[in-house]
């Protein structure tokens, strides 16, 4: 089977403002290699209140636009949440659903995060939904069974044809902002794992995320089951950033 199509998506966390986000996709634009865009799809997730400036630094190229949540709901009493119609007014084609950070700090349940998912499909916006185990699961063992019940749970009901235009990422939670990445071999058996517990998702695009960076990528995205990156701490550097996508871009000519 040819390769799946690699994306790498930066998650720029609460980081940058409009003005500052303005001057980082100037920086990334300039150190990212135009002939990358033939092979590999990246996609930018800054806060929403750059988003419109980062829609605007776009305009032009080929880098897409990306949100780090969305609402489940269309419109409504729900303060301080944003809805997929309203990310769609600045391009946006991209939401990345059930960040651990928000599954975390936002108490974000797997019935929610199925809501999420479907309100991206039925608005045309492409999910990026996210899966990690903690350190103590993985230390007790409980990482395939924890990992694909959440897989599970985000897609149920989902018919498969769905979920095959979907991404879906592996972001161990021991390993985000650590500093050390997953092996590149049981990152790529955990995406397996995933594969197999949801119709369709053998198809669709299955990222790695947590300390990936340019020390590391080449031999995470060398895995075939591996399809590309959602990048943290490395995506707030145009250099590191860049890296990675040329990393993406030779797996890709390597298979
Ligand atoms: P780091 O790359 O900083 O570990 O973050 C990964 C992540 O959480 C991306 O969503």
């Amino acid at each position: 089977m040819s390769r799946r199509r690699p994306l790498i998506a930066g998650n720029w966390k609460m980081h940058q403002t409009a003005a500052s986000a303005a001057v980082l996709v100037a920086q990334i634009r300039a150190a990212i290699a135009p002939e990358s865009y033939a092979d590999v799809d990246v996609v930018l997730c800054p806060p929403y209140t750059a988003l419109s400036a980062v829609a605007q630094a776009l305009t032009g190229s080929e880098l897409s636009l990306g949100a780090q949540d969305v609402s489940a709901h269309e419109w409504g009493a729900y303060t301080a949440q944003i809805s997929a119609p309203m990310l769609l007014e600045f391009g946006t084609r991209y939401a990345i659903v059930g960040h651990s950070e928000c599954r975390g700090y936002a108490r974000l349940g797997d019935d929610e995060i199925n809501a999420k998912v479907r309100a991206c499909l039925q608005h045309g916006l492409t999910p990026i939904v996210a899966v990690g185990e903690t350190h103590a699961e993985h230390a007790a063992g409980q990482t395939i069974e924890r990992v694909t019940s959440q897989i599970r749970a985000a897609f149920a009901g989902i018919e498969s044809a769905a979920v095959e235009g979907c991404v879906a990422a592996y972001e161990p939670i021991w390993a985000i902002g650590s500093g050390t990445s997953d092996t590149p071999e049981e990152a790529a058996a955990v995406i397996a794992a995933m594969r197999a517990a949801v119709p369709g998702l053998a198809r669709a695009r299955c990222l790695y995320g947590g300390s990936m960076k340019p020390e590391n990528a080449a031999a995470l995205l060398a895995q075939p089951e591996i399809d590309g990156g959602l990048i943290g701490g490395a995506s707030l550097s145009a250099q590191s950033f860049a890296q990675i996508v040329e990393h993406a871009r030779k797996a890709v000519a390597a298979s």
